[in-house]
């Protein structure tokens, strides 16, 4: 009897635009931050978002680098099931269904907020596709650092390094220490054997090195085989456990001082701030190239597929401002071990590693990433033979040619 009543006023309510606006502020956001520093951090733009009036509904796919998140997105996306958003890292990742016609592009929320002036000229040209925003960049995170538990090395007598020469010598006295700590915690997957290589490659030859390989896809030179051969040194200094284990697991290894050192992004900063260390305290930091290497440009942005409902772009609109705004660049950043990417916000209370970030980008020390430079087949090709040398006896000549003929793909 009383039926018509509620009816009635929700036809009234939709009327007035109430339930679309309601609608409007749902967000389906996928991403792959799982990890205790990760879930920490995102949950700064969730509770943001909340806070603004709107609805988050969470969608985390595990898998440490995204590829199996970037798998759900994809599918979803081109299926006719998108996302409100979604996460990628800087580069071609999402260049393809760009092509498809599938994203919203954000070029008017970038007017409004300046982006052109606030983003770095090198992270403007990485983001931007077709001279379009078509991603909003949440970060800034360099997958060449490396991390080290303070009081291991010093029970050891090792130095605190500053480069990988040093690293390996302190590695040495870790390992003549005994004790079974394991000097170096890697996670034996390909993405992760790809960080640590690439780690190598930025310390044995630089920058120039890095863009002669990953720009001029030339594997042909002496420091290349340099790096072949010396990345397959730290085999000896790894664990049996190492095969498939995660990223934030080996993290674990070193703050709790069952290793001495990890090869990592600086998302593994975040695990140590989720579990109340304090850089340049309990732990240690250094760019595997050394204090001046260049900053290879790495980390995150959100992009927007395309909806069917018309009220969507107002979430997503909503979304981006968010989360590229001045304070949640301060608060994300903080615990997510990265740094802002705008260059208008106060990063002076930020901890020691973050400062030799913030210097780079100051300096103009910032470089195309592999991300960038190489498609993802090309890239995930080099990331293969990478694997397949660190996990069989492969010679160095074999490897060499196997890494050429990735990335002429
Ligand atoms: C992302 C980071 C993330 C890391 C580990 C990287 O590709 O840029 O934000 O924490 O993967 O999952």
């Amino acid at each position: 009897m009383h039926a018509p009543i509620p009816r009635l006023l929700a036809a009234l309510i939709a009327g007035l635009g109430l339930v679309g606006a309601a609608q409007a502020q749902k967000a389906e956001v996928i991403h792959w931050w799982t990890s205790g520093g990760e879930a920490a951090a995102i949950k700064e733009f969730a509770n943001a978002y909340t806070k603004a009036g709107g609805t988050w509904v969470d969608t985390p796919i595990a898998g440490g680098g995204g590829a199996q998140a970037r798998t759900v997105m994809a599918n979803r996306t081109m299926g006719g099931d998108a996302p409100t958003a979604a996460q990628y890292n800087y580069g071609k990742q999402y260049e393809e269904i760009i092509k498809e016609g599938l994203l919203n592009d954000l070029d008017d929320v970038a007017k409004k907020g300046n982006w052109d002036a606030l983003l770095p000229e090198k992270i403007k040209n990485a983001v931007k596709v077709n001279g379009k925003y078509f991603a909003v960049p949440v970060n800034l995170h360099n997958e060449n650092w490396v991390w080290f538990n303070k009081a291991v090395l010093a029970k050891a007598g090792a130095k605190e390094p500053t480069n990988l020469d040093e690293m390996f010598a302190a590695m040495d006295k870790v390992k003549a220490a005994g004790g079974g700590v394991v000097p170096l915690a890697l996670g034996g997957q390909g993405w992760q054997e790809g960080i640590t290589f690439r780690g190598v490659l930025l310390s044995v030859g630089g920058q120039d090195l890095y863009l002669k390989t990953f720009k001029d896809k030339d594997v042909s030179t002496p420091g290349f085989r340099k790096t072949v051969e010396t990345y397959r040194k730290l085999k000896g200094y790894v664990d049996a456990g190492s095969p498939g284990r995660d990223w934030n697991l080996a993290t674990g290894m070193v703050i709790e001082g069952k290793a001495a050192f990890q090869m990592m992004g600086d998302w593994a900063k975040g695990e140590f701030v989720n579990a109340g260390k304090t850089a340049g305290k309990e732990y240690g930091c250094f760019m595997a190239g050394g204090p001046k290497m260049a900053y290879a440009i790495g980390g995150d942005v959100f992009v927007f597929p395309k909806q069917k409902a018309a009220d969507a772009a107002a979430a997503q609109r909503k979304l981006a401002e968010m989360m590229i705004s001045p304070a949640m660049q301060v608060a994300f950043n903080n615990k997510k071990g990265s740094i802002p990417i705008r260059t208008d916000v106060d990063t002076s209370a930020m901890d020691v590693c973050a400062q030799a970030g913030v210097q780079a980008v100051k300096e103009g020390r910032l470089l195309q990433s592999d991300n960038e430079l190489l498609s993802p087949d090309a890239k995930g090709a080099f990331e293969d033979a990478v694997s397949k040398f660190w996990n069989s006896d492969q010679s160095v000549d074999d490897a060499i040619k196997a890494m050429a003929a990735a990335l002429k793909r």
